[in-house]
């Protein structure tokens, strides 16, 4: 419909499901049914509804000016893009309602947050000879001895595994490995299997780094292999999705993203995904010094937790740990792990110094 419906209202009508396009519906309505309908661009300022069923209706940009909606049932109606200034219902104004509204689902998003255990997790990449690696963790562990909420991963090279879990063993520092192989055994030569890491306690393990994507020919195909088989063997995967620094100029960070997450984590069942962290790592912030900002941070961290609701449903997003990681350093996680949907960090560099590396698990302790 599209034109000047009434300017004298109307009562007791049924026009469920009806189409409304720029039309102009002045008066009073009572008693209708318009459960359904759709307005767009239409004109209702100054009517009054009454007693009516608009379950399900849709307001788009729609001048609703000093609109009362008395008495009706409005549950599931969608409004968006109205001129809202004056409409009420049940005597309390809209626009208000909306506040109340935002600000509550802001608190909740908030309080989920709280929620999600922040890790951060230091990524030694190929440094420390094992008496290095047992002097980092030696220095770490009193430091870090209070902290019970923040989990504390030390993600190190292979040969320095054993040594890892004997300084950190009855500590809150866990210990994680670098990568590891897909297969359980066999010929691989040079590889590393998920079970020969859990035999050892090793409780995390870094999958698909950038690194291991860049030099090592690593797919997002091996990736969701190498998650598979780690998941399989009690591991918790931290797995990691970052674009690449001409993807972001060419604005597809969110095309590369989301098919990295649907790769990544294919054919991964909800209850595994929930024992996965994701760290966002923006490549061209990996050991550039150069961090994405905390509310570039945020955006794509909250773009994995909604292509992840997509996928698993919103309360399973809302469980998952997601960092971030590239650059993070002592300056600058108070404000990355400030931000709602970043639930703690990948630290390169800074990890291996272990006051720096303190001075970011406070950050999330703090936060
Ligand atoms: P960076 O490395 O902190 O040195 O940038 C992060 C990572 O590669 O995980």
């Amino acid at each position: 419909m599209n034109d000047k419906i009434t300017e004298h209202g109307a009562e007791s009508c049924c026009i469920t499901d009806a189409k409304f396009h720029s039309c102009e519906i002045k008066g009073e309505f009572s008693e209708n049914n318009m459960s359904g309908c759709r307005f767009e661009r239409c004109n209702l300022s100054g009517s009054a509804l009454a007693e009516s069923d608009m379950t399900g209706a849709v307001l788009d940009k729609v001048n609703l000016t000093g609109a009362e909606f008395t008495g009706c049932d409005l549950s599931g109606v969608n409004i968006s893009d109205c001129k809202l200034e004056g409409a009420e219902i049940d005597g309390i104004s809209i626009k208000e309602l909306i506040e109340f509204y935002k600000n509550n689902h802001k608190e909740n998003k908030a309080m989920k947050k709280n929620v999600r255990k922040a890790i951060i997790a230091g990524n030694w990449k190929m440094n420390k000879t094992r008496p290095e690696a047992k002097a980092l963790l030696e220095e770490l562990k009193p430091m870090v001895a209070d902290v019970n909420d923040v989990e504390i991963v030390a993600c190190v090279p292979f040969t320095n595994l054993e040594t890892a879990l004997n300084v950190t063993a009855g500590t809150n520092i866990k210990i994680g490995a670098e990568n590891c192989h897909f297969e359980k055994s066999g010929a691989f030569t040079g590889e590393i299997s998920a079970d020969m890491l859990a035999e050892m306690g090793v409780e995390y393990v870094v999958l698909g780094h950038s690194e291991r994507r860049q030099y090592f020919a690593e797919t997002d195909e091996t990736v969701n292999k190498r998650t598979k088989a780690a998941l399989a063997a009690g591991l918790k995967p931290i797995v990691c999705v970052g674009e690449l620094l001409w993807e972001r100029e060419c604005n597809i960070t969110e095309e590369v993203i989301a098919r990295q997450i649907k790769l990544d984590f294919y054919d991964i069942s909800a209850d595994d995904l929930k024992k996965c962290v994701i760290a966002y790592e923006p490549v061209w912030a990996i050991g550039t010094g150069k961090t994405a900002t905390a509310d570039q941070a945020e955006e794509v961290c909250a773009f994995i937790r909604a292509t992840l609701a997509k996928l698993y449903g919103e309360e399973v997003a809302e469980s998952i740990t997601i960092q971030y990681g590239g650059s993070m350093n002592a300056g600058n996680a108070a404000e990355l792990v400030s931000k709602t949907n970043v639930d703690g960090g990948l630290i390169g560099g800074a990890s291996l110094k272990a006051a720096d590396f303190t001075t970011i698990i406070m950050a999330a302790h703090n936060g």
